[in-house]
């Protein structure tokens, strides 16, 4: 179910210009509305809401990084993921956040200040192109894409992909399809049905259904918490 929420900024309201209509409509409560981001922006939400699992799954994503890397995370993520991933990358390396909300681009400046090899980027992950030449070791997308439409998951896969270069890695991490044993499923379906109605795309369909051409890749998947969540690494053939 679409939960229709109004946003509550006024016309003109700078935290709400330019951000698309499923995050006013949707996500307004969580990423847009500066009060209640503030609110929500820290490590115990996201220990909560990955039931726990939260130090496992940044691991999948964090042990991709090594010293010296350049590294872009295609949007940002409550707590302190960023500053952790920007400085495993460290000052010999590069980290780049981009994110499409202007109140989460201020968070995530606030955490990276001071780690002048770290950059913040307003930017749609399914458009953001980087300067000509600048390339990644690793790009992350870390469970942004249940919570966009399928257009746009479509487009932010797309987009990595079109980003990966020989010899280098895409992460995403994400839900997947819970095995029918495991109780989280049916609490997720509640919450899906409230709160996340792009999330369940990702029960049934895999991150590889939403590449144009993914016979060109290798898509390395793991499941973690009887199939909740799904890591998946992806590296050019050969
Ligand atoms: C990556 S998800 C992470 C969700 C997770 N529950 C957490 O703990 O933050 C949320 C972020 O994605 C951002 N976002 C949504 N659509 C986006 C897009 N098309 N491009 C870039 N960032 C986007 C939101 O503004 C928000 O900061």
């Amino acid at each position: 179910m679409m939960t229709k929420k109004q946003p509550v900024g006024d016309p003109g309201d700078p935290y709400y210009e330019g951000v698309p209509e499923y995050m006013t409509e949707v996500y307004d409560w969580a990423y847009v509305n500066p009060a209640r981001a503030r609110l929500l922006d820290n490590n115990w939400v996201v220990r909560v809401l990955l039931f726990f699992n939260d130090q496992r799954l940044m691991r999948a994503y964090l042990n991709e990084i090594s010293e010296g890397m350049r590294v872009w995370q295609v949007a940002h993520v409550y707590g302190e993921l960023v500053q952790r991933a920007a400085r495993k990358a460290g000052s010999q390396g590069a980290f780049l956040v981009t994110d499409i909300t202007p109140v989460q681009v201020e968070h995530a400046q606030r955490k990276l200040a001071g780690m002048d090899w770290a950059r913040v980027i307003r930017a749609d992950a399914g458009e953001y192109s980087p300067p000509e030449g600048e390339t990644f070791d690793v790009i992350c997308s870390f469970f942004l894409l249940h919570e966009v439409p399928e257009d746009k998951k479509a487009a932010v896969v797309n987009n990595m992909l079109s980003h990966l270069a020989k010899g280098k890695k895409l992460v995403f991490v994400d839900y997947y399809n819970p095995k029918a044993w495991q109780p989280i499923r049916y609490i997720l379906k509640v919450v899906n049905y409230y709160l996340e109605p792009f999330a369940e795309a990702m029960w049934t369909k895999e991150i590889r259904d939403y590449a144009n051409e993914p016979e060109r890749y290798v898509w390395r998947q793991e499941t973690f918490f009887a199939g909740v969540y799904q890591c998946v690494v992806v590296t050019h053939k050969e």
